[in-house]
């Protein structure tokens, strides 16, 4: 298919305006800017080597037309995107520009524009760039703002041709109606417009549509906020939980985005020139793109391929069948197997009926047809309970059928139920159809309420339909934040109705559950116990809180179940139990190597930043330890629990409790006697995991020996230079050094967020960094010390509250510079503030107050570490606030 893209000489910049095409600079290049062009045989490439944008003959043909596709792929079918796909070039004098009027141009050899990219709300501007994103996004923007799609004059993801990538967006609008967002191919060999189409129909609950020319073909089924109904093998969460989402954006609209898990899989959806979409993800190893689904299969998944009144079953013979209480309409027809008919009602409703007339007629009532795909072309209620919606249908004569799914509400069809398809193997909706009482058995009748419920015996029959009660189905849709809720009955058959053989283990709020979904999915299900302080709201909102969190390091909270006193909370499930149960199992030990164990480290590092400093919610954790770090089949390390989390307010940085929770050993001192947490109170949490993972010992196995605890043992050992001493035996021989004491360091010198680190330069005049390092022991009581490739080199003992003990002759000018306060930052402020010769202050975790007098020399800026530093100002030099001290941010206190 690439004919013609030469992969070694990628793109050269060519001047317009110049004849001299000067031996210029042939590396990758990402964007073009005005006046810069992209010739045939030259090609733009993302930064991440990920897409690449060039001119390209598709099959056979020799037309030549400019599209993206994935560089690593290039010779697999891999086109993502076709800009002039009604106007190719007809030789390879093509070339792309950005114009004078700022528009991607592709002109032909003899200059005739033969696309362009027509932006029209465009800021003129001198400097329009266009950039290939690492996301395959041919972005048209100011130079300022380049890559901004939000800013874009115009922009190739909201201008698709066949291909669906993670992070574009199809707007959902049903004031702007079906959006067929996608087009297929003509043929194999040519990229202009097909017959087909897919994209979105909004109305009632949004589906995926594949039409042909314009008809309908396939449709996935409503979305219920966490999968299409009519695609029953989205029930594997991972699917739906990572994938799509329909979410209202900042300009007020909705949009379906598809978000994979794996964000460095190469995932794409295509509709294909044949008809049939697909999502297909490149397997590297044999180099072709496998494909994850398809649709429309042959069979049922054609759109109403047996007409109205009928239901499809692939395992059915025949396959389409009138529903109960209809008869074909044209029988001769339906027996040669012509569907298009359809079906008719045997009895009329009795609304239908002059029922003046007919008095003592029998009232219409409701079957249930069970594991159906729902008709298409529903009328949705919001907020509805399921006796209204039955009753709201038995109201309007035109209504035929209704349904109550959780996440859309109540869904009523009028007209005639059309591509209904019966699934057998489990999946599927409850669909109430309305009949005539006399084509109703008689326990039918009397039954009130048709919402199922969920039998184990037949748990081939699993209903997807997680229907719950009315008053939380309210707006679950249309507020993506909020988690899927679970049907307690769903959890219950997941879980093997909570058995014992199911039970993971015992969390200090109640018992944790395996359960498999009808997909396969494994979850864990921590079911809380009912005497929980918490009301219903507050339990809602903290985990709709939690459930904002995403990191790859945090265990992903699936959803929720609440249900009279039943409370509980749905976890993807880690098949590798907690990192306790490996750790500080002599036999399991060996099974972690340095290598995993550092990765382990890692991992919880980065989850815990994620908490405290990166998600928009200040988050401590407030119970970090060994048994809540999860593992998952590949061992990463996955913080859970958060139970006792709380979530502070952006600039809110200790709270005080009143309760004292968490697990000593690894309670930060302050929290545990003061019940004042903070960040720092995790970061101690987290200093005990590491020296627990370094040594492969509990913290608490040191209470019973002459040491506090593993830091003060670990402290012990470094100071007498035997700090390798503690390292595991198993890991011990086969480790590098430096990273374990790297590590021992990290457990130390707690609690610190950041490394309190001064690092020599490597000579004179050589400022990389050299083999000595100068720090302060984060340890009660501080001392400085100075390392020469790891190794103590210097110590000045520990400071006594006027000077460091090694140096009994301490400078007394020294000691009035430098003061130690074992006191929280405000109280640092204020010491500062009531002290004239105060230059400045810095309130170090794990140190505390350290005030400067005098002079503040030898500071350098650490662009990701380091601390901050307060400058004392006169109030004039700082901002309308009047603040007295202003911050310095990421400085390194000299
Ligand atoms: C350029 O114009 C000539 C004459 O009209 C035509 O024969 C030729 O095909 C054109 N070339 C392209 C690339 O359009
Ligand atoms: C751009 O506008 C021209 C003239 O109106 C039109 O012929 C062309 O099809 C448009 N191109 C695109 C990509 O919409
Ligand atoms: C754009 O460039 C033209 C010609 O170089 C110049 O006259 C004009 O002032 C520039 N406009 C802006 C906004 O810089
Ligand atoms: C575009 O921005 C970059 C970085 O901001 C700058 O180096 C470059 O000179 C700018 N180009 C133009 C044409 O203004
Ligand atoms: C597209 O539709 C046309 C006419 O409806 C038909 O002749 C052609 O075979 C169709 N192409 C494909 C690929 O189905
Ligand atoms: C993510 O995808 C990449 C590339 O396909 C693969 O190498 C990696 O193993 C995947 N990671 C996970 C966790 O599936
Ligand atoms: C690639 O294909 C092989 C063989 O089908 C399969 O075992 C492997 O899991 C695939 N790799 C990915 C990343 O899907
Ligand atoms: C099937 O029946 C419809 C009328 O219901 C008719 O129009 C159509 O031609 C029939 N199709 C075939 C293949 O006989
Ligand atoms: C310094 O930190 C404060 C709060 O931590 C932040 O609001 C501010 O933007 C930072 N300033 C710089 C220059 O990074």
């Amino acid at each position: 298919m690439f004919t013609g893209v030469n992969p070694i000489k990628r793109f050269c910049f060519h001047s317009v305006y110049t004849l001299l095409f000067l031996a210029l600079s042939c590396s990758a290049v990402n964007q073009i800017t005005r006046g810069q062009s992209l010739r045939d045989g030259d090609t733009l490439l993302s930064v991440d080597d990920k897409f690449e944008l060039g001119f390209f003959s598709p099959g056979i043909s020799t037309s030549r037309y400019l599209g993206i596709w994935y560089h690593d792929a290039a010779e697999a079918d891999s086109l993502i995107w076709v800009a002039n796909r009604d106007r190719p070039v007809p030789d390879r004098s093509g070339v792309l520009t950005v114009a004078g009027d700022g528009n991607l141009v592709i002109s032909d050899g003899n200059g005739t524009r033969v696309w362009s990219s027509n932006a029209t709300a465009r800021v003129e501007s001198n400097d329009t760039v266009a950039l290939l994103a690492v996301t395959g996004n041919l972005i048209l923007s100011q130079n300022d703002t380049v890559g901004d799609v939000d800013r874009a004059f115009w922009q190739s993801f909201a201008n698709p041709t066949d291909t669906y990538l993670p992070n574009m967006r199809v707007l959902v609008d049903a004031a702007v109606g079906e959006n067929h967002a996608f087009s297929s191919w003509r043929s194999a060999d040519d990229p202009s417009p097909g017959n087909f189409t897919l994209g979105v129909d909004p109305r009632g609950a949004p589906q995926i549509v594949i039409w042909e020319n314009g008809n309908r073909r396939w449709r996935s089924g409503q979305w219920n906020g966490l999968i299409f109904t009519g695609v029953p093998s989205m029930t594997t969460l991972t699917n739906f939980q990572y994938g799509f989402k329909l979410t209202r954006e900042d300009d007020g609209r909705l949009y379906f985005t598809y978000n994979p898990a794996n964000a460095s899989a190469l995932l794409r959806f295509r509709i294909g020139w044949d008809g049939i979409e697909e999502q297909l993800r490149w397997n590297e190893s044999r180099r072709i793109w496998d494909v994850l689904q398809r649709q429309p299969e042959e069979g049922c998944e054609a759109y109403n391929r047996c007409g109205e009144f009928a239901v499809c079953d692939e395992s059915g013979r025949p396959t389409c069948n009138c529903m109960e209480g209809f008869r074909p309409r044209n029988l001769s027809e339906w027996n040669s197997e012509n569907f298009t008919g359809g079906c008719q009602r045997n009895t009329p409703l009795q609304c239908q009926s002059n029922s003046s007339s007919q008095t003592g007629g029998e009232e219409d009532g409701f079957r249930s047809i069970r594991c159906t795909k729902l008709p298409d072309f529903a009328d949705v209620h919001e907020g509805v309970s399921p006796d209204s919606c039955r009753e709201r249908c038995l109201d309007d004569c035109e209504c035929k059928a209704y349904s109550m799914i959780n996440g859309i509400g109540c869904m009523i069809w009028s007209g005639g139920l059309v591509d209904v398809q019966h699934f057998g193997t489990g999946g599927g909706n409850v669909l109430n159809l309305r009949l005539a009482g006399s084509e109703l058995g008689k326990t039918l009748r009397t039954k009130q309420n048709e919402t199922p419920m969920f039998d184990t015996s037949k748990s081939r029959e699993f209903s997807s339909d997680l229907s719950g009660p009315a008053e939380i189905i309210e707006g679950s849709q249309m507020n993506p934040a909020d988690l899927p809720l679970f049907n307690v009955n769903c959890v219950a058959i997941a879980t093997n109705n909570f058995s014992i053989e199911n039970k993971l283990g015992q969390g200090g709020f109640g018992p944790v559950y395996k359960g498999k979904l009808p997909g396969g999915e494994e979850i864990a299900v921590k079911r809380l116990s009912r005497i929980s302080g918490q009301g219903v709201e507050e339990f809602k909102n903290e985990i709709s809180l939690i459930a904002k969190l995403q990191h790859r390091n945090l265990v992903r909270l699936l959803g929720y179940c609440v249900q009279g006193d039943e409370k509980m909370l749905i976890y993807e499930y880690m098949p590798n139990k907690s990192l306790d149960f490996f750790l500080f199992d002599p036999r399991k030990q060996a099974t972690l190597d340095w290598a995993k164990r550092f990765t382990i480290i890692e991992g919880i590092a980065r989850g815990l930043l994620y908490l405290h400093r990166d998600s928009r919610l200040r988050i401590i954790h407030r119970d970090l330890k060994a048994s809540n770090i999860l593992l998952d089949e590949e061992m990463n390390p996955k913080i859970s629990d958060f139970g006792m989390a709380r979530i502070f307010g952006g600039n809110q940085n200790e709270a005080n409790t009143n309760r004292v929770v968490g697990t000593y050993g690894y309670m930060a001192p302050e929290y545990a006697m003061e019940g004042l947490f903070s960040v720092k109170s995790d970061v101690y949490s987290f200093g005990v995991l590491v020296l627990e993972i370094v040594t492969g010992r509990r913290n608490t196995s040191f209470r019973s020996s002459d040491h506090v605890n593993l830091i003060g043992y670990a402290w012990e050992l470094w100071s007498e230079g035997r700090a390798l001493d503690l390292v595991d035996p198993s890991v011990r021989g086969s480790s590098p050094q430096e990273e374990l004491l790297r590590c021992i360091q990290l457990g130390m010198f707690n609690p610190t967020a950041e490394p309190f680190l001064l690092n020599a330069w490597k000579s004179a005049a050589d400022p990389s960094p050299g083999e000595f390092t100068a720090s302060f022991l984060l340890q009660t009581p501080p001392q400085a010390t100075i390392w020469r490739n790891q190794m103590t080199y210097w110590r000045s003992g520990p400071w006594d509250k006027a000077r460091f003990t090694n140096i009994p002759d301490m400078d007394t000018d020294y000691q009035s510079s430098l003061t130690l306060l074992d006191d929280l930052d405000q109280e640092c402020s204020r010491q500062c503030l009531n002290n004239c010769s105060c230059t400045a202050y810095s309130f170090v975790n794990g140190i505390g107050c350290l005030m400067w007098k005098g002079k503040v020399v030898d500071l350098q800026v650490l662009p990701f570490a380091g601390q901050d530093l307060y400058l004392r100002l006169a109030s004039t030099e700082l901002g309308e606030c009047h603040l007295l001290v202003q911050p310095i941010n990421r400085t390194v206190i000299g």
